[in-house]
C-alpha cells in the first residue's frame, strides 16, 4: 500500500529512516482493515493508534528539534502542521471507535496518505535544501 520512493526522501538520514516507520504503520492499517476473515481486530487497530501517536510526538520532536537549533526560518508554521496532527490522532475515541472499525481505520490510512503527499512531500521537503547547506544530511 504505502511504498517508500527515493521521491519522499529529504535527504537527512535519521528522518528519513523516521518517515519509513510512518509508512510502516500505514501498511499494518491496511492489512488490518483490509483482511476479511472476520476476526475482530479492535486491539491491532488500537495499537497501531497507539504507535502512530508515539511516533508523531517522538519523530516531530526530533524534526522540531533538528530544524529549530539550526534557526530554520518557517519553524512555527512547520510546528503548526506537527501539532494539527497529534491533535487528529488524540482526537479518535477508542471506545467509539469499536463498532466502526474499518471507518476509523481507513480514514486513518487516508489521513497518513495525505500528509505524505501535502506534509512530508510538501512542508518537509522545503527544509532539505536549507539543513543540506547547513551540512546535515
Ligand atoms: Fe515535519
Amino acid at each position: 500500500m504505502f511504498k517508500w520512493k527515493e521521491d519522499f526522501s529529504v535527504n537527512v538520514k535519521s528522518i528519513d529512516e523516521q518517515h519509513k516507520e510512518l509508512f510502516r504503520i500505514g501498511n499494518s492499517l491496511y492489512d488490518i482493515v483490509s483482511i476479511k476473515d472476520g476476526i475482530d481486530r479492535y486491539d491491532e487497530l488500537i495499537l497501531a493508534l497507539h504507535k502512530m501517536r508515539d511516533y508523531a510526538v517522538y519523530h516531530f520532536e526530533y524534526e522540531e528539534k533538528l530544524i529549530r537549533e539550526n534557526g530554520y526560518p518557517k519553524f512555527d508554521q512547520h510546528k503548526r502542521h506537527h501539532d494539527s496532527f497529534i491533535s487528529k490522532v488524540e482526537s479518535i475515541d477508542e471506545e467509539s471507535a469499536d463498532e466502526k472499525q474499518q471507518k476509523v481505520g481507513m480514514d486513518l490510512i487516508v489521513f497518513i496518505a495525505n500528509w505524505i503527499e501535502n506534509h512530508i512531500l510538501k512542508v518537509d521537503m522545503d527544509y532539505k535544501e536549507f539543513l543540506n547547506k547547513k551540512g546535515i544530511f
